[in-house]
């Protein structure tokens, strides 16, 4: 009631993806998060934004910071929270995700969160219900709420994200927060570079707009974000990757490698990082680096999320 007509309002009914969010949307997310930031470092970390809704967390694939992540949002919004994993729901039983889906709704819940090794299964559950769905992770296609969450980063720490340079390292072509990322970045007027084994880069991915290398030193110079993603140990078993001696020889971010980036760079990685392999110790804890900050910030990035889909129906002129 009575809101400015210039006030930016959220009109969607999931978070599905960063590719089809726009800047002044993803503004508005960050922006909520920012006022929600300060919650979560009260000493009563509750405010009432989703009393009354119930949110289900629908977790097909493991996850622990995600889920915790989510979970604790969810609690901070004073929302009714409901955990189902795919160990304890009927797919076991030979239920489809749709009917899962379908029975889920038909208890009247507002939001369901899901994480799914299949991509697109998000967007397949929204296309069929009246419940809100947000993303968590789909396969190796999106996760846009760690994209958010890297963005706010960013922005908090550099005060912009338009001209900026990130360079993500490692294995692009099975990570989902590096094309969430890509997206994101890129929307805002980042440059964004990726480096990694020729295996683990898709043949096309320059069609994104980024620019690409296999030199290390390439990717750091000049660089104000440096995003080390996690090599997947069972990559390794495919016959992707030749040692792993020899990836943190070429790719492993160091004491020597650092040297080509500017003593600012921020170090960032989406977790779980294997340490001293993608980041060595001495650099994962050094002074730049904001890793933490990140999980701090996914919390406030997901009440945001939360309380904008969660609440849609509730607000004036949210529904065209
Ligand atoms: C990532 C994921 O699951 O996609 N982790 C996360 O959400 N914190 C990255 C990864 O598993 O490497």
């Amino acid at each position: 009631m009575g809101k400015r007509a210039d006030k930016p309002v959220w009109q969607k009914k999931d978070l599905l993806d960063i590719e089809h969010l726009s800047a002044d949307e993803m503004t508005l997310i960050l922006d909520t998060a920012a006022s929600f930031k300060e919650v979560s470092a009260r000493p009563i970390k509750k405010v009432p934004a989703l009393r009354g809704k119930t949110v289900v967390n629908l977790f097909f694939e493991p996850s622990t910071r995600t889920r915790a992540s989510f979970e604790l949002a969810e609690k901070r919004l004073s929302g009714d929270v409901l955990n189902l994993s795919s160990s304890t729901s009927s797919v076991l039983k030979g239920e489809t995700l749709l009917d899962t889906l379908a029975n889920i709704e038909a208890m009247n819940v507002d939001v369901v969160i899901v994480r799914h090794s299949a991509a697109g299964a998000p967007h397949l559950l929204a296309a069929h219900s009246n419940v809100s769905v947000v993303n968590a992770g789909d396969g190796a296609h999106e996760h846009p709420t760690q994209a958010l969450l890297d963005l706010y980063t960013v922005r908090e720490q550099l005060g912009k994200l338009d001209g900026i340079k990130i360079a993500m390292i490692g294995d692009i072509a099975h990570s989902r927060v590096a094309r969430s990322n890509i997206w994101g970045f890129s929307k805002f007027g980042a440059e964004v570079w990726v480096c990694g084994p020729t295996t683990l880069l898709p043949p096309c991915i320059d069609k994104m707009g980024v620019n690409v290398t296999y030199r290390l030193e390439e990717a750091l110079e000049d660089a104000d974000v440096i995003y080390a993603l996690r090599i997947q140990h069972e990559r390794q078993r495919k016959g992707l990757l030749p040692t792993l001696r020899e990836y943190i020889r070429l790719f492993g971010i160091n004491r020597q490698t650092i040297q080509a980036a500017t003593a600012e760079a921020l170090i960032m990685h989406p977790g779980p990082m294997n340490r001293n392999v993608e980041l060595e110790s001495e650099i994962a804890d050094g002074p730049n680096n904001v890793i933490l900050d990140q999980v701090t910030n996914g919390v406030a990035v997901r009440m945001a999320v939360l309380y904008l889909v969660g609440t849609r129906d509730m607000k004036d002129g949210s529904a065209s």
